[in-house]
């Protein structure tokens, strides 16, 4: 197959950033992607429906000419997040989702979740209106290795919270292991799962093999092969309860090539080129539609986008800018390490 046309697809977990970054790195989501389910770990983080309406009318004055794009908001969960703000976002469609950052578990996490019980009313409201919790699902005690942490995560959160709160809706972000896909293919329920592109192309020797790679750390931190393996064939099969979450997450090169580097890849400019890569290599291009563009739509329970997106297979390698250009700074793109020889346009 040289051609492929798929419905636009959306992003159903992207860091936007703010300001500047904002500005710069919006563009390279914008002209591929439909729609993306925002992160709102800003600092401050975006914690209201107030802070949620005026940072999406920043994306929105940040959207280049011609690029239709829905930035579709997320409120940052807090132990004191008040339960009538949420659903009032909700029902006025601003707030499509909820995030839950276990505290301490990655960028900007400080005011995340401590202690679940705090946070069970707004829990238990968003179960009662049918609103999606997206979380960042990885425990953070001292005493649990970094490998281990989604599967404990499963074990000791996960299982629990949906044992005592089954109707609630749970996107489980960016699933990195075996374990999370086995959770998620044991449920038939009131579950979903984004897998970034980058976890369905590297394992952990990225990060650490010939010397340590800073753009290749993010968190989750990539596993060992067999799980990434388990993630391949999770998005490529169709399962309906996977979808793309390209966890797009830039930081300047200073802050990444540092003695405590930011976790984070970002994927947004090469993304769709790099996962026809990746559905071609295992034979299931005719999948990449239902991972990229229908999934996810249809958990959250939204229609598809009309608008198309045409792949082309070309003999010669693509070539990707290595690097986008923020302000004084630059930003490192993500190198998927194999050749690339799909090229992406977007068709009215
Ligand atoms: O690698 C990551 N980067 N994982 C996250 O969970 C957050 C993100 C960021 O905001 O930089
Ligand atoms: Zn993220």
């Amino acid at each position: 197959m040289t051609t492929l046309t798929i419905r636009r697809p959306d992003d159903w977990h992207l860091h936007l950033r703010d300001g500047q970054m904002l500005e710069s790195v919006l563009p390279q989501s914008s002209e591929h992607f439909g729609r993306a389910i925002i992160m709102p770990n800003l600092v401050p983080p975006v914690v209201t429906t107030k802070l949620a309406a005026s940072y999406r009318d920043r994306i929105l004055a940040a959207l280049p000419e011609g690029h239709d794009f829905t930035p579709l908001m997320t409120l940052y969960l807090t132990e004191t997040t008040d339960p009538d703000d949420v659903e009032a976002g909700f029902r006025d469609g601003l707030i499509t989702a909820v995030k839950l950052y276990p505290a301490g578990a990655t960028t900007n996490s400080q005011s995340g979740v401590r202690d679940l019980k705090k946070v069970r009313p707004v829990l238990e409201r968003m179960a009662k209106i049918g609103m999606p919790l997206c979380m960042h699902g990885e425990v953070t005690s001292p005493d649990v290795d970094i490998f281990d942490r989604e599967a404990v995560f499963i074990e000791t959160v996960l299982g629990p919270l949906r044992e005592s709160l089954p109707e609630l809706r749970i996107v489980l972000e960016h699933v990195t292991t075996a374990d999370g896909v086995d959770y998620v293919q044991s449920q038939d329920k009131n579950i979903g799962a984004t897998i970034t592109t980058h976890h369905l192309m590297i394992n952990r020797n990225a990060i650490l093999v010939g010397g340590i790679k800073p753009h290749y750390y993010c968190l989750p931190v990539a596993k060992r092969e067999k799980h990434r393996l388990a993630l391949r064939k999770a998005a490529t099969s169709g399962d309906a309860r996977f979808f793309l979450g390209t966890d797009s997450a830039p930081h300047t090169d200073p802050l990444k090539e540092s003695a405590c580097g930011c976790a984070g890849v970002f994927c947004a400019p090469n993304t769709m080129a790099c996962l026809a890569t990746v559905f071609e290599q295992d034979g299931a291009l005719d999948k990449l539609e239902a991972f990229a563009s229908l999934n996810g739509p249809a958990y959250y329970g939204l229609q598809p986008n009309d608008a198309t997106l045409k792949l082309t297979r070309q003999d010669e390698p693509v070539t990707f800018p290595g690097k986008i250009q923020v302000g004084e700074d630059e930003v490192t793109v993500f190198d998927p390490m194999i050749p690339i020889h799909w090229t992406v346009e977007v068709s009215p």
